[in-house]
């Protein structure tokens, strides 16, 4: 019990004895918990061999059984967890969302072999301590976002992160679908987007100025069935996905597709192709009719494929959107006098509130990165606040609401260690450590700005990730730190205990090997983690602070 992560609210009660799972344990499953139920069955009967089948209509509160219910007086995303030695496990959450946090703590609660899909030890007794837990996430908003434009994680990775994430409590899952290198998801109307978009000859190797490439073909898209599979996959999870279209810049992939979505007036697009290598494209769509009605035909099919209720926001990109195009382009720039536009930043801020509004009469919500506050933000627009904390500040200063996801603090392809050894080294040196004292709120925030802070994310860009490995490597260990940021509550400030952390995380690895994650072990890379010759792009010094 005193080995969870993330650490739950308020937690005692174990005398020693316990409450023994066995062959005749049932399950108990209220109104409202038939997913969580669900999910026990497959993981922990999996894991243990064991039926838990359903209890008898008439046995409601009796022996040795798995309770699942819903009391609404609790908060949404909170759970009681109550174990006693006879009657067995009640979990009680303030909706279905609770219910299933609840049930991923039973499951950290019965140990490491719990993780794994067959049973290892047969017959041996599966113990839940005798606890009594309350809990409840700090943060609504507790993300993840994986790029698989720059390499591509077929679905069965993706359903596996899905899996990840539930274990650490997290809830959103924000999908990178497009950008230069690739463009991911298919759109019926606009076919040459995946027959064309999400194919490259051949990949640069390593950080942009490195020599090598890898010859091998890349790519691969989600079919409209995978991305549906995966939305029901996260719902039953409780993950809400915010898919991503990053326009207007990041779109190479796109144009190559689509040479008249570029602008013609500056270069000849049709000699583009899918990127191949990585850095700031000036290749950005051009600003006219045409690229608006084509973007909402894409927007249209997505909105079908990630519905409302579990993708109430929409993620438009908008970050690194060179201008140079915009300037020399004279359609571009009788654009802007049709519009009265000053300068281009404020083209690109019509741009996006072209899609602010539109996705508003569609009922959903436009969110994109900090930089959609230049040139104006859009009236309902949320911020992915990446570059620093400023962007997030002010948008939550002018009432907008805002996720926290510092590129400083929280970008995982960053290293996690000032050695040689890190393979590809990116960025700052950003340990366990330092992404656990990683706070979110600034100080000095106001008090209603700070209610705007709907939370937090850990964003995972794959340039230099190429396979899962590679991801597994760059996320974990450290997405368990940030897991606990996200849900646990705020000690004093100043008052992480980052050693309790770390002597929690000794069972946590033991969970993570039953799970089969390749994380980075503390001691340092493994060797066939390391890529040595292969050139990253390491900051020196410490990250500027808020
Ligand atoms: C970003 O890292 N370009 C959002």
């Amino acid at each position: 019990m005193d080995n969870l992560i993330p650490a739950p609210v308020r937690a005692g009660g174990d005398d020693g004895r316990g409450f023994l799972l066995d062959g005749a344990t049932t399950l108990t499953a209220g109104p409202g918990t038939g997913g969580t139920e669900r999910w026990l069955r497959t993981t922990l009967g999996a894991a243990f061999g064991l039926p838990l089948a359903p209890a008898p209509t008439d046995a409601a509160g009796s022996a040795n059984t798995v309770e699942l219910r819903v009391d609404a007086s609790l908060e949404p995303e909170g759970y009681r967890l109550e174990v006693e030695p006879v009657r067995g496990v009640r979990i009680t959450g303030g909706s279905a969302a609770g219910v299933f946090w609840g049930a991923q703590t039973l499951r950290q609660l019965l140990g490491p072999e719990a993780f794994r899909r067959a049973p290892v030890s047969p017959g041996a007794e599966r113990r839940v301590p005798l606890a009594e837990i309350e809990d409840g996430p700090r943060f609504g908003w507790r993300g993840l976002m994986l790029d698989v434009a720059r390499h591509f994680t077929p679905k069965d990775g993706v359903l596996r992160m899905l899996d990840l994430l539930a274990a650490h409590k997290l809830n959103v899952f924000h999908f990178h679908l497009t950008d230069d290198q690739g463009w991911r998801v298919e759109i019926k109307r606009h076919p040459r987007l995946t027959e064309v978009g999400a194919w490259r000859a051949r990949t640069k190797y390593g950080h942009r100025a490195s020599e090598l490439w890898d010859g091998t073909p890349h790519g691969g898209f989600y079919t409209q069935d995978d991305i549906r599979e995966i939305v029901a996959y996260a719902a039953e999870r409780h993950i809400r996905v915010v898919p991503e279209i990053d326009i207007p810049g990041h779109s190479q992939a796109a144009i190559s597709a689509y040479p008249e979505l570029g602008n013609t007036d500056v270069i000849d697009t049709s000699a583009l192709s899918v990127w191949d290598t990585w850095g700031i494209n000036p290749n950005v769509l051009a600003p006219t009719d045409n690229t608006l009605r084509f973007f909402e035909g894409v927007f249209e099919e997505l909105l079908e494929l990630f519905p409302a209720e579990t993708s109430p926001f929409i993620h438009v990109g908008g970050d690194e959107c060179l201008k140079d195009q915009w300037r020399q382009s004279p359609t571009a720039q009788a654009r802007m006098s049709e519009l009265g536009l000053t300068d281009e930043d404020e083209l690109q801020s019509w741009f996006i509130r072209h899609f602010d509004r539109w996705l508003a009469d569609h009922g959903r919500r436009l969110i994109g990165w900090d930089e959609i506050l230049e040139g104006g933000l859009a009236e309902g627009a949320a911020v992915s606040s990446w570059r620093g904390y400023a962007g997030g500040i002010a948008a939550a200063e002018a009432g907008h609401d805002v996720v926290m996801c510092p590129e400083q603090q929280v970008y995982l392809d960053h290293r996690q260690d000032g050695g040689p050894e890190e393979p590809m080294p990116i960025g700052y040196v950003r340990t366990l450590e330092d992404v656990y004292r990683f706070e979110p709120v600034p100080p000095g925030l106001s008090e209603e700005a700070a209610r705007h802070i709907m939370g937090i994310q850990a964003n995972v860009w794959t340039e230099v990730m190429q396979n899962r490995d590679r991801v597994d490597y760059q996320v974990f260990p450290r997405l368990a730190a940030f897991a606990e940021v996200a849900w646990s509550p705020l000690p004093a400030p100043g008052e992480r205990d980052f050693a309790g952390f770390e002597r929690r995380m000794n069972t946590h690895y033991a969970r993570l090997d039953a799970l089969g994650v390749g994380y980075r072990p503390p001691a340092g890379p493994q060797p066939w983690q390391r890529r040595p010759g292969v050139l990253g792009r390491p900051i020196e010094g410490p990250p500027p602070t808020v």
